[in-house]
């Protein structure tokens, strides 16, 4: 929801504050600002409302602070709106301490009162800000930082990541974790904190992951980290192999749709290493036979596209296990008190491996004694590492807040998983298999065909951008596949959608159908194309403008009934929906560029939603 990134270390901090929140911008970007310590051992603290260009403008203004410790914040306001005031860092009223904070704090109200009846008073309406108060409470009474911290860590309720500095301790500053990521490099020039690893890769590949309760102190040359009794502990470090390139736009306008583009080479990197002569082959999986043997039922639990990877993962994994499989929104599953044992199979997907709703659903998940098996690409987030196996696409860093390239790689991710699943329970026919394994293996070439010419989609979408409804209909996996062309089509170009099971439409919702209402029919699923088909006369016949997404077995069904066909390869059934979302990626895309919207990072939204 928030990026925070900290430094303590042996150059000017500005300039590495700055280009962390250039990476973190994508997490929240309606307030951006930083605080450093000066050599004088003075808190300096420079805030803006809006994006972080806003910030730099300021600096280069104003005197921008000097010192070598200091952190920085890009908010994705929860309390408070966003402005000046409400910006992070926030200070303590004695000015002595400085806070960034990712992550809300359930109980502030209570604190905050207690805190305004001792004389305290605030300047900003944020949860944040009382914990600022509550570290300078303590710290006037025990003149001790450490003291303070874990006074405050005992009081406060909810999920934070914070990085803070305190003048009288010029020569170090401080992270928590509980809830909400929190990653810590160590690099020659300096250690350092962040919630997401691109904003570390250009100082450091060397970080450990902090654990819920743990606290640590980072000094130029050191990190030392404490449990949440204060006992001192030792932390394993992981060598990221990422890239910065790879971090970075590569010569496209968007992040946005250079991530559509590599999606062929995301799938090959998914796919390619778990196949080896001619066998899907999941060593993850080989250290838990359980985990398949004994499955008697499956839930996949998710947010957004990777629920919407789920409701198509259903239909799929129904098909090849014989099993029953729901697939649940994260946020409604740890509510509806789910029936789980230690046969039951829980399947949680996410692309940050931080939501905070997928998080709290895998632990009510292993509560209840369930298996969980996490598809992720962030690795070592937070949801990997409390999985009883995690499987990893290889999509790489996917920066924009609408992901593509994350959700076609767990798809082919999740559909590898059935298969092999399939196989190992006596349900798959050697041939079947056999042929499966090669269509896994060509995908990334079938879909590297339907990019091969993205302006049909920037042309089709010239015609339509001015829409304000947009209606997406499907049957049985392509109404799968219409929540996802809808929710892109929402996310970046602000135009309201639905997507609608196409035989339920008669039954109310084609009310709202009238001359020219733009309707986008998905009928690749071919065993039920001629359903399909009298769904787009149906709509047609009420004036609807009607464009179309079909493969080259069902485009003939098709062709002559709608003003615009997009077609993709035909591939085995299972694998249709991951080309078939290409077009509906780009066509979203061109939409909202035509609309002038800010793709990347679109309003109201944040690339990982570590709040319920
Ligand atoms: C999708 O384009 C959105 N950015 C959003 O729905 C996202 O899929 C959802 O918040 C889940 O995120 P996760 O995969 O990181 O858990």
């Amino acid at each position: 929801m928030c990026g925070i990134i900290g430094v303590a270390g042996k150059t000017e901090a500005v300039p590495v504050l700055l280009d962390g929140l250039e990476k973190l911008e994508y997490r929240g970007y309606d307030s951006a600002g930083i605080a450093v310590i000066s050599k004088e051992g003075k808190l300096q603290v420079k805030k803006s409302k809006g994006r972080l260009c806003v910030l730099r403008e300021r600096l280069r203004d104003e005197n921008a602070p000097d010192g070598m410790i200091g952190i920085g914040h890009t908010r994705w306001a929860t309390h408070g709106e966003p402005n000046d005031a409400n910006a992070h860092p926030h200070l303590g009223q004695q000015g002595k301490i400085a806070v960034v904070h990712n992550g809300i704090i359930e109980n502030y109200m209570e604190i905050k009162k207690s805190l305004l009846r001792k004389g305290i008073t605030f300047c900003s309406d944020t949860d944040t800000e009382v914990v600022v108060q509550l570290l300078e409470y303590y710290y006037e009474k025990c003149k001790n930082l450490m003291d303070a911290v874990y006074a405050v860590l005992g009081r406060i309720k909810g999920a934070y990541a914070m990085g803070i500095l305190c003048c009288d301790y010029p020569g170090q500053m401080i992270a928590v974790r509980q809830d909400a990521p929190l990653l810590i490099g160590c690099g020659k020039l300096g250690s350092y904190l962040a919630s997401d690893v691109t904003a570390l890769l250009a100082h450091t590949r060397t970080v450990a992951y902090m654990e819920d309760g743990e606290v640590a102190v980072l000094t130029p040359d050191s990190v030392q980290f404490f449990d949440r009794d204060r006992s001192p502990i030792e932390k394993e470090t992981h060598t990221i192999k990422w890239d910065v390139a790879a971090a970075e736009k590569g010569g496209y306008s968007h992040f946005m749709l250079k991530e559509i583009m590599e999606q062929p080479e995301a799938i090959r990197k998914t796919v390619s290493p778990r196949i080896a002569g001619g066998e899907i082959c999941l060593e993850e999986l080989e250290a838990a036979p359980e985990l398949i043997k004994t499955v008697c039922k499956i839930y996949i639990v998710a947010c957004g596209s990777a629920y919407h990877v789920g409701m198509i993962g259903k239909y799929a994994l129904e098909k090849l296990l014989r099993l029953p499989v729901e697939a649940c929104l994260a946020s409604e599953f740890r509510y509806s008190e789910p029936l789980l044992d230690e046969h039951t199979l829980v399947i949680v997907i996410s692309q940050s491996g931080e939501t905070l709703d997928s998080m709290a659903a895998l632990r009510e998940a292993k509560k209840q004694g369930a298996k969980v098996l996490s598809i992720v690409n962030v690795m070592g987030s937070s949801i990997a590492r409390e999985s009883d196996v995690v499987l990893y696409t290889w999509a790489g860093p996917e920066i924009a807040v609408a992901t593509t390239k994350a959700y076609t790689t767990q798809m082919v991710l999740l559909f590898m998983l059935g298969v092999y699943m399939s196989k190992q329970l006596g349900h798959m026919d050697h041939e079947e298999y056999r042929t499966l394994v090669e269509e896994f293996s060509q995908l990334p070439d079938r879909a590297a065909e339907v990019l091969k010419d993205p302006d049909e989609y920037q042309k089709a979408a010239f015609g339509y951008f001015n829409h304000n409804s947009v209606f997406f209909i499907g049957r049985n996996i392509d109404y799968a596949l219409g929540l996802e062309g809808s929710l892109k089509l929402k996310e970046i170009s602000y135009i309201h959608s639905e997507s609608y099971a196409a035989g339920e439409l008669k039954h109310g919702t084609i009310s709202l159908i009238e001359p020219g209402t733009l309707v986008v029919a998905l009928a690749t699923y071919a065993p039920l194309i001629e359903k399909s088909v009298s769904n787009i006369v149906e709509v047609k016949a009420r004036g609807a403008d009607v464009i179309a997404l079909s493969t080259g077995e069902t485009a003939d069904k098709i062709k002559g009934q709608v003003s615009q066909l997009f077609v993709v390869p035909k591939v085995h059934p299972l694998l249709q929906p991951v080309l078939g979302v290409i077009p509906l990626q780009l066509f979203a895309y061109y939409v909202a560029l035509n609309r002038g919207c800010d793709i990347d990072k679109p309003r109201n939204l944040a690339k990982s939603v570590t709040v319920e």
